[in-house]
């Protein structure tokens, strides 16, 4: 197994890798059929065996302060996509890549990493063992079926009945949001700060 750079080459395995590492995560459902590009600086790292990817991480990089992530003030790199394939995991994958890919932040000159992860405890758990601090969170929140939506959410154009939603709850009644919907998601921005960080 060897860390490095993505290749085009690689990109049919790492879709592979990347829908079945979120098969047990609150992301199930979250399918890219392409590897996303990125036209700002972005660090692209893959862990593979042979020709096998199991393990990745894309992280989109801040021209200027604010420009991806959201710290106005600092240049930060934004986590997009952070997997290891479930039969690689607890081998230390996901430390090597993060480990890889914070170097060449600091190199980029990056002054920390952000993250944003739903509810998945052992993911957060990990975050937290890697050096990251929760900062932030908000809900996501999901509603299906017309009746849920009756009152919710009416559509403008005739004939077109809304059937699913997507939101955002960025209010303080989180309570009331997880009492009156069945699938919502705590959102969680985790930022690992680089300037103090030990290269050794
Ligand atoms: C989070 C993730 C990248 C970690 O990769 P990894 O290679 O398994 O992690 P490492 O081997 O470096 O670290 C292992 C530690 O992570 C935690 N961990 C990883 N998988 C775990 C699991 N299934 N259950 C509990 N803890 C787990 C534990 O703290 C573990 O330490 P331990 O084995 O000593 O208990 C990987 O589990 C993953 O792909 N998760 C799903 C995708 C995801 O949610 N990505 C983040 C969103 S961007």
């Amino acid at each position: 197994m060897m860390i490095r750079g993505y290749e085009e080459i690689d990109e049919n395995s790492w879709l592979r890798c990347r829908v079945l590492s979120f098969l047990d995560t609150s992301y199930y459902d979250k399918v890219l059929k392409q590897k996303p590009r990125y036209e700002k600086g972005s660090i692209e790292l893959v862990a593979a065996n042979g020709e096998e990817i199991v393990g990745l991480i894309d992280i989109e990089l801040d021209a200027l302060p604010g420009d991806i992530c959201s710290d106005p003030e600092r240049r930060g790199g934004l986590i997009r996509h952070l997997a290891v394939h479930p039969d690689h995991r607890r081998q230390g994958i996901g430390s090597l890549l993060l480990i890889e890919a914070l170097g060449r932040a600091r190199t980029a000159g990056m002054q920390y990493l952000e993250a944003w992860i739903r509810d998945d405890q052992w993911v957060r758990d990990w975050c937290a063992g890697s050096g990251f601090r929760l900062v932030d969170s908000y809900l996501q929140v999901y509603v299906d079926g017309e009746e849920d939506l009756k009152g919710l959410v009416e559509s403008k154009i005739p004939q077109l009945h809304p059937v699913s939603v997507f939101a955002h709850y960025t209010g303080s009644d989180k309570a009331y949001i997880l009492s009156k919907f069945t699938r919502v998601h705590e959102m969680s921005r985790f930022d690992l700060d680089l300037t103090d960080w030990d290269d050794n």
